[in-house]
C-alpha cells in the first residue's frame, strides 16, 4: 500500500471510481474506513479481535464493503474468511477481491458465470523514491516507459500506477495458481487505449503466461487515487 506524505480526505467516490472502470454485472462497493466492527459476522470478528486497531478497523470496512457487493450481486451476505495465505474465500460461483488504504476500502464481486478472475487495487497517488521504483518494474521495464502511451498528464504517475496494476494482477491470479509471483515475473504495458493495461510474463512457464496474457486490465486515475482492476472475462 502507498502511503501519502500528508493525509488526503475520505473520499465516498471511491466506489463510483471503480464503477467506471468495471464491467456491467460487476459489483462495487466501497468508501471511507468508518464500519464498526458490529458489522462483521461473528466468526470474522473472531478472526481480528486481537488485531491492533487499524487491521480490525481495515479489515471491518473491506468486509462491510464486500457484504454489500455481495447484496446487490443478489447472493446472501455470508462470513469472508481469509484462506491461510489471506486472500479471501468468497461463496462458489463467486469471484471477488478486496482493497484498502488507510482511509478507504473497496469490494468488488461478480458470478463466475461472467468473470473467471478479479483483482482490485486502491493506491494513493503518491511520488515514490527511485530504490521503491527499481523494486517495481526492473531497468528493461522501465526503459519502455520511455515509449509511454499514457496521456502526458498521467506519465508522472507511471511507477504508483505500476505498482497498483500488478497488486490487482496478483489478486486475479493468486486464486487461481496459488502460487505467488513476484513483481519482476510481469510486465505492465500502457497500449494507448484509454485507461487500460496489457499484462506480459515472458518468464513464467505456461499456463500461467496465457492466463496474464488474457488479462484485461483497466485503470482510473484523480488526483489523489490511482484504481486499478485486473479481470479476465468468461467468454462462453
Ligand atoms: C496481497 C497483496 C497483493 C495485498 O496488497 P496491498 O496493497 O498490500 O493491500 P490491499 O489493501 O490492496 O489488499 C489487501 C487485500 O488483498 C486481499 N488478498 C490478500 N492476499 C491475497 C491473495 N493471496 N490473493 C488474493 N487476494 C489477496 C485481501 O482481501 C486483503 O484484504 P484483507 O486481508 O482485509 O481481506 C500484497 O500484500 C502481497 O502479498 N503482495 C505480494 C505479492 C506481490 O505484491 N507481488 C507483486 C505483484 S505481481
Amino acid at each position: 500500500m502507498l502511503q501519502p506524505e500528508q493525509a488526503p480526505p475520505s473520499e465516498p467516490e471511491i466506489a463510483a471510481l471503480f464503477r467506471s472502470i468495471l464491467p456491467y454485472g460487476v459489483f462495487v462497493h466501497g468508501g471511507p474506513i468508518a464500519a464498526p466492527l458490529t458489522t462483521l459476522f461473528d466468526s470474522e470478528y473472531e478472526l481480528v479481535r486481537s488485531a491492533v486497531t487499524k487491521r480490525q478497523r481495515e479489515f471491518a470496512a473491506g468486509r462491510h464493503y464486500a457484504h454489500l457487493a455481495l447484496a446487490s450481486a443478489g447472493f446472501r451476505p455470508a462470513p469472508i474468511h481469509p484462506a491461510p495465505d489471506r486472500g479471501p474465500i468468497w461463496p462458489s460461483d463467486i469471484v471477488g477481491s478486496i482493497s484498502h488504504t488507510d482511509y478507504c476500502a473497496v469490494a468488488a464481486v461478480a458470478s463466475a458465470s461472467i468473470l473467471t478472475a478479479l483483482g482490485i487495487d486502491l493506491e494513493h497517488r503518491v511520488s515514490l523514491a527511485p530504490n521503491v521504483i527499481a523494486l517495481i518494474a526492473d531497468r528493461d521495464e522501465r526503459a519502455l516507459w520511455n515509449d509511454n502511451k499514457l496521456p502526458i498528464e498521467l506519465r508522472d504517475s507511471t511507477a504508483p500506477l505500476t505498482f497498483s496494476a500488478k497488486e490487482a494482477v496478483f489478486k486475479a491470479y493468486y486464486p487461481k495458481f496459488r502460487r505467488r509471483i513476484s513483481f519482476g515475473d510481469i510486465q505492465i504495458r500502457y497500449t494507448g487505449v484509454p485507461s487500460r493495461f496489457c499484462v506480459q510474463a515472458p518468464q513464467l512457464p505456461d499456463p500461467d503466461q496465457s492466463f496474464l496474457a488474457s488479462v484485461e486490465g483497466r485503470f482510473a486515475i484523480t488526483t489523489n487515487y490511482i484504481a486499478t482492476v485486473a479481470l479476465v472475462l468468461r467468454c462462453t
